[in-house]
């Protein structure tokens, strides 16, 4: 088999409209917007309203991602949901996804790698590309870390924001694409960083929610200092991997945490900032979604172009962290036009249909055993 590259061919983002600023945040918790800005670089976050998910949310941004990649629903053979908030323990956001768009060839499962799950997730796919396991693939990192936020917490509530940004991957002969990733992890430090219960530890009790162990818990300055070190790290461990100079490199997305971090990391490699995205100013830390949504954003601002080498580095809790090294690739020549609000309908029908079926044959079934 000649070699096969998997290609970046489609991306899509979205956030919801809510703002919440930090002169908001000030009349919640004992801050305020200087003390914010200062210390971590964010200004606002977008908050979901009541209706708004993490599926919600990872649905709208794939249905934008295969609009860009001209690509079908049912041209998918995998999704990736990348999301430490997924709406159920199971089933799994990923499934959820594939029913709302009807990806009726697609597996679907979620991944927990926390903010570095988006790398962990492209890693993934690109490697079953290349495989020659599957063709087309759908990597969503989805967050609503908003429901999962102590909003009397000022060592948290401050940094969190919602949002989701998915791209496609689609198997080429031509080079380019997801190059070389990293991926890591120290489990040691899986205290500095966690959301104790709702699991097989600590089931969810009366003892638990009064106890906040249903929301995050961070050490702060811990984080702080195991960021900037493995931030460089895997930058230039996906750079020498490709056998590639940081000089070779148009722009880096790092994981949108902390405007100090980044920096931090960025003079280690002797990388100016006019060669890094930042856009947490305007989204906060949103997690597995800040990669995608950044990378969206570069593209809009004309940062991101086909032929550019671009590094996705993230660190996060687990601990985890890891980095790709991509050539930028942009959508295959278009075939056809597709349309997401006839898949959105095609979908839901689709599976209004399946429902029905599993009733109805669910009544036959039990008519048979009585007789
Ligand atoms: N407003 C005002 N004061 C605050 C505050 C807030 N929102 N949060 C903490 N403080 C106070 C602390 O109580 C402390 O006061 P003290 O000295 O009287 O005890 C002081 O500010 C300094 O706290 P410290 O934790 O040392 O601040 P910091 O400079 O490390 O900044 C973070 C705190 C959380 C912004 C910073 O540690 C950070 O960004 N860490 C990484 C977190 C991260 O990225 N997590 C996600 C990983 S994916």
């Amino acid at each position: 088999m000649s070699p096969r590259y998997a290609h970046v061919t489609g991306w899509g983002m979205a956030v919801p409209e809510k703002i919440i600023t930090n002169q908001d945040l000030a009349k919640m918790v004992d801050t305020t917007d200087e003390w914010i800005v200062d210390r971590t670089g964010i200004r606002q976050r977008h908050v979901a309203d009541e209706h708004q998910t993490t599926a919600s949310l990872a649905v709208e941004a794939a249905l934008r991602a295969l609009i860009v990649a001209s690509l079908r629903p049912s041209d998918l053979d995998l999704i990736i949901v990348s999301t430490s908030s997924p709406e159920h323990i199971f089933p799994a956001t990923a499934c959820l996804v594939q029913d709302r768009i009807g990806a009726t060839k697609a597996g679907a499962f979620d991944l927990s790698a926390a903010c570095t799950g988006f790398v962990y997730a492209l890693t993934l796919a690109s490697q079953a590309i290349k495989s020659g396991a599957i063709q087309n693939a759908l990597v969503i990192g989805a967050e609503t870390l908003s429901r999962l936020t102590d909003w009397k917490d000022r060592n948290t509530c401050i940094l969190f924001g919602d949002g989701a940004g998915a791209f496609i991957l689609q198997a080429s002969e031509e080079p380019g694409g997801v190059l070389t990733s990293v991926m890591r992890s120290d489990g040691s430090g899986g205290d500095l960083l966690s959301l104790p219960a709702g699991g097989s530890r600590h089931p969810t009790t009366l003892q638990t929610v009064y106890d906040g162990l249903h929301y995050i818990q961070m050490n702060g300055r811990e984080v702080f200092r195991f960021a900037t070190r493995v931030m460089s790290q895997a930058t230039r461990e996906a750079v020498d991997a490709a056998q590639l100079t940081l000089a070779d490199v148009q722009l880096i997305v790092p994981h949108q945490a902390n405007q100090r971090i980044i920096e931090a990391a960025m003079r280690g490699l002797d990388i100016p900032m006019d060669r890094v995205m930042m856009n947490l100013e305007r989204y906060g830390n949103t997690s597995t979604a800040s990669i995608p949504i950044a990378t969206c954003e570069a593209i809009n601002q004309g940062r991101l172009k086909p032929g550019d080498n671009v590094v996705f580095v993230a660190f996060g809790a687990g601990l985890t962290w890891g980095s790709n090294l991509v050539k930028w690739s942009g959508p295959f020549p278009v075939r056809r036009k597709v349309s997401p609000r006839r898949f959105r309908w095609l979908a839901r029908l689709r599976s209004w249909l399946a429902r029905l079926r599993r009733h109805l044959e669910g009544l036959i079934w039990g008519r048979d055993r009585s007789i």
